[in-house]
């Protein structure tokens, strides 16, 4: 007689049994296609870096190889318009929404720049230096947050507010954004900060009380240093053949005449105010669930663009829950979709979210974790829950609003909190087929993401998967 022996699933395991035949090691979508990396050589890109970007190969990439003709392209989560600048490129009509302003400056610095003259802002340069000396009375300055208090050299602070009324009193409105986002783009270097995902690092001769380890950042360059090294490379690139690059695909004037939409705001509650079946093509990258928390990276840049405490503490709560600080909205969601006559679409949507075994299996396993003091945060339950409580949202109203047969393409990566992998790829997928996408492909990269020395001390190494789903609405 012979005898079975029975091996007892997780539910995680169960679901990936279900999805092991569309997950595909994607050789031809290497790290550096996918990341911010490929697009540093580029001009715009390389101005300002966001290192939370993925390419515009990739994005040219799926356009390209999924979809015969141009339509409507969207990005609920759109950072700097990496999609939405690469699609137009291709022709295409794009949308997007993004919350934080820092991704909407760069947006507007990006439009400037087909509308700049380029001899004013060679002049504007020459006289700059001169126009700061003699700059007396200053009316507007950069009002710190706790956060970012002392984060420059007294000399570069006088620069930085002086520089900042010389841009206000520049009359023509592309020439003054192109030159305010020149010194936006060197914050970090001219400053004793560096980012570092959850919080800004801070350099050992900042005025602060530093606890821990010193950290040395190495050369801070000048205001004078860094501006001028900008400005040159934005005069270069506006002037040189890159330029030409940038524009091969169409003519500069025709650019003009496609329309890249960008509404400030969350997604969550954008979303649901556009049409359903509407658009053709979503190519987006959510924040990952891995505690990384915008606002303080960049709170440097908020506080120059004029954003106070109260504000900044704003975004955060509104941006997708991806931080131990994040509080929940669901209660916020029930209103608005209630405001929206659309309670049963709040209802299905919950239950989908509930009827996951694989995320309740998280949920459970996490808040067993807490109690017994294994996670290195309390909340970091609370914040995986309503990541995917939130994201449910994003992926229902993704699908409502993608046309019949239209693509989305979502870049995001699997997170591991107190040893357990947590399969942000299955779940986001599962969600999907619920409502109504097909999964055609989950693309994983070559090679997965480290982890942090910590984890693999307690755990061992294992590979964490990064990847890219392709979903098709049916
Ligand atoms: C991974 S980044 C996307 C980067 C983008 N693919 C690019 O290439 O620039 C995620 C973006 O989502 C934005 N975000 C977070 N919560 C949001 C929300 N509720 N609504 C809209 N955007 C949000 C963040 O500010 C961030 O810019």
């Amino acid at each position: 007689m012979s005898e079975t022996v029975e091996t007892i699933l997780t539910e995680r395991e169960k679901l990936l049994n279900r999805f092991q035949n569309k997950l595909e090691t994607a050789y031809h979508l290497n790290r550096q296609v996918v990341s911010f990396q490929a697009n540093k050589s580029q001009p715009i890109y390389r101005w300002f870096k966001y290192k939370e970007g993925f390419s515009s190969t990739l994005v040219k990439y799926f356009l390209e190889k999924y979809s015969k003709k141009t339509g409507k392209l969207l990005d609920p989560f759109a950072g700097v318009g990496t999609t939405l600048f690469a699609g137009q490129e291709l022709g295409w009509e794009s949308y997007g929404i993004e919350l934080l302003p820092v991704g909407a400056f760069v947006m507007e610095a990006r439009k400037a720049i087909n509308e700049v003259k380029l001899e004013d802002l060679t002049q504007s340069v020459k006289d700059l230096w001169e126009s700061l000396d003699k700059m007396k009375e200053l009316k507007v300055f950069i009002n710190h947050i706790s956060i970012t208090k002392d984060a420059f050299p007294d000399d570069t602070e006088n620069y930085l507010n002086k520089y900042l009324n010389y841009c206000t009193q520049v009359s023509d409105k592309p020439l003054s954004t192109i030159l305010r986002f020149a010194a936006f783009s060197v914050l970090e270097e001219i400053s004793y900060t560096r980012k570092d995902g959850q919080y800004l690092r801070w350099d050992y001769r900042s005025k602060r009380n530093l606890n821990g380890k010193p950290f040395d950042k190495g050369k801070i360059l000048s205001f004078q240093e860094a501006l001028k090294v900008k400005l040159n490379q934005i005069i270069e690139d506006l002037s040189g053949q890159s330029t030409r690059n940038l524009f091969d695909q169409l003519e500069k004037k025709d650019i003009n005449e496609l329309p890249v939409k960008i509404i400030d705001g969350s997604c969550l509650e954008e979303l649901p105010k556009l049409k359903s079946n509407s658009y053709d093509f979503i190519i987006t990258s959510p924040p990952y669930c891995n505690r990384y928390d915008y606002t303080r990276t960049y709170a440097l840049e908020l506080v120059y663009l004029g954003y106070n405490n109260e504000q900044v503490r704003n975004l955060r709560q509104t941006m997708l829950s991806c931080t131990v600080e994040n509080k929940e909205k669901i209660e916020s969601l029930n209103s608005f979709y209630t405001s929206l006559n659309q309670s049963e679409v709040f209802q299905k949507i919950t239950e989908v979210y509930h009827s996951s075994e694989a995320m309740n299996e998280v949920n459970s396993i996490l808040e067993e974790l807490n109690k017994i003091g294994s996670l290195n945060n309390k909340n970091i339950a609370r914040m995986v829950k309503n990541y995917f409580l939130e994201m449910c949202f994003v992926v229902y109203e993704m699908a409502r609003v993608t046309k019949s047969g239209g693509y989305c393409v979502m870049v995001n990566d699997n997170v591991r909190y107190g040893g357990e992998e947590i399969p942000v790829d299955l779940i986001l997928s599962e969600f999907a087929e619920n409502f109504n996408f097909d999964i055609e492909r989950i693309f994983v990269l070559p090679k997965g993401k480290g982890n942090s020395s910590q984890q693999m001390g307690n755990y061992g190494r294992t590979e964490i998967r990064k990847c890219v789903y392709l979903w098709r609405k049916k």
